[in-house]
């Protein structure tokens, strides 16, 4: 697709999001996020778990955000709502002015093929803009069952200079998603904290480990 169509449509995307997000962010602040959240398992329960949270879910799948939708409204969910939307281009949404509290990236697409690793959504630059929308002390959630996709998010975030493995932070919350119940071989999991100085003392590799 020529470059110029791209630009438009990505700008009309983005124009969508904006008028989606201006009534749900009237009241709901900080925001905890989800992203690539599938069939909505997780955050449903998360959000039902929480309701002083707010939630956001975001897909590039349509189907799975309209299961996901009625997921949440038959629990009676109003803490929570689902967007479909490219993960860059949501940040790229979000008013300045509005924060990440949590984020979760729950097995996202491994993308195995070395001339893929591109593709891999744990990346410094997308490091880089979480970072600018995270709020103080947010926490950054990622969980995998492709091993080597756990390794290269785990030196990325540790090199990252905007992300603090942190191996005291707990899960803050156990539903297994759909992606999980597939995973045979186990799965493993990292937090991270938005650091706002590397120092010796925040820099502590972490992690979990549910190996089967
Ligand atoms: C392997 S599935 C995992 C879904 C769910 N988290 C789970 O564990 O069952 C990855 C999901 O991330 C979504 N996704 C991939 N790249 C994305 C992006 N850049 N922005 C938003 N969603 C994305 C895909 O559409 C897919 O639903």
């Amino acid at each position: 697709m020529p470059l110029e169509k791209v630009q438009a449509l990505n700008a009309a995307r983005l124009t969508v999001l904006r008028a989606q997000l201006t009534p749900l962010l009237e009241t709901k602040l900080p925001i905890t996020l989800e992203i690539g959240s599938g069939h909505g398992h997780f955050l449903t329960a998360y959000a039902g778990h929480h309701p002083d949270k707010f939630c956001i879910g975001i897909d590039l799948l349509a189907d799975r955000l309209e299961r996901s939708a009625r997921k949440s409204k038959r629990a009676q969910l109003a803490n929570i709502a689902w967007l479909h939307a490219e993960a860059g281009l949501f940040l790229e949404a979000l008013p300045e002015d509005v924060a990440l509290r949590e984020i979760f990236v729950l097995f996202p697409d491994p993308w195995p093929k070395r001339r893929h690793w591109k593709n891999r959504l744990i990346q410094p630059a997308f490091l880089s803009l979480l970072a600018q929308r995270a709020g103080e002390h947010c926490r950054l959630y990622f969980r995998t069952d492709h091993a080597p996709y756990f390794d290269h998010a785990k030196a990325v975030i540790h090199e990252h200079a905007g992300w603090t493995l942190s191996d005291s932070t707990p899960w803050p919350f156990e539903l297994a998603t759909v992606f999980q119940e597939r995973a045979a071989e186990g799965y493993q999991s990292l937090a991270a904290i938005k650091a706002c100085v590397k120092s010796p003392e925040c820099s502590v590799p972490v992690t979990t480990s549910n190996k089967r």
